[in-house]
């Protein structure tokens, strides 16, 4: 065998066989503009890391979904563990999230461009649900001690369906930086607006509904 065939063969061999050609990592962010600044040889995903013999069981643990989040402003509220508050977490590609939700409160169709998604509920009655890319809705009710899974980049809602009583869910995500985008608010309360055209092609709406829409969402 001459020396190129050679080499196709081992080519061939480590990607179809021994998988060894790895595709890049996902990104931690919605986009990453390298700085010219940056040496050649300085390379990071993440946060830098402390010296490992400084490691404490104190980097490991957090309060931080301990308490209630404010709802006042929402009717709903997100806290999240992050690599401030649990810097043990940094690199490993996880994320807790402690959901506090009104009475018929609801947290609105979202995405998270990074991370599948498992919740529990803890306290309360959810109604939650996703759709995925042929436009089918998956719905469930949840009581406390059940979970649903949120497959990574579709759009989802949490909903409190009891009229009195708050409820509290816990959320595991897949990754370190999951970032959400909620519809309702991309669509119409962006900075700057989207062209009132797309809006109103978009959704087969007027120019009237439009400013509705965006002024009801806070925009
Ligand atoms: C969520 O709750 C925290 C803690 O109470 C509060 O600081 C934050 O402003 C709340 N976020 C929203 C969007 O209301």
């Amino acid at each position: 065998m001459n020396t190129i065939n050679y080499l196709f063969l081992q080519l061939f061999l480590n990607l179809a066989l021994f998988g060894r050609t790895k595709s890049d990592p996902d990104p931690l962010q919605d986009y990453c503009i390298a700085d010219p600044e940056t040496p050649q040889e300085f390379s990071l995903n993440g946060a830098p890391c402390i010296d490992p013999n400084l490691a404490t069981s104190s980097h490991f643990t957090t309060s931080a979904l301990s308490k209630p989040g404010d709802t006042k402003a929402n009717g709903f509220n997100v806290t999240l563990t992050n690599r401030f508050n649990l810097p043990g977490l940094n690199t490993l590609g996880l994320t807790m999230a402690r959901v506090d939700i009104d009475a018929n409160g609801i947290v609105p169709p979202h995405l998270h461009p990074r991370a599948s998604e498992v919740t529990i509920c803890l306290t309360g009655f959810l109604l939650v649900g996703f759709v995925d890319t042929s436009n089918r809705v998956f719905t469930q009710q949840l009581r406390p001690g059940e979970s649903f899974v949120f497959p990574k980049g579709l759009i989802h809602f949490l909903y409190n369906y009891d009229s009195l009583e708050p409820a509290v869910a816990l959320a595991g995500l897949g990754s370190q930086n999951p970032g959400a985008q909620i519809a309702s608010m991309a669509s119409f309360t962006s900075e700057p607006s989207n062209p009132v055209e797309i809006l109103k092609k978009g959704f087969q709406i007027s120019d009237l509904n439009a400013a509705w829409i965006r002024r009801n969402l806070g925009g």
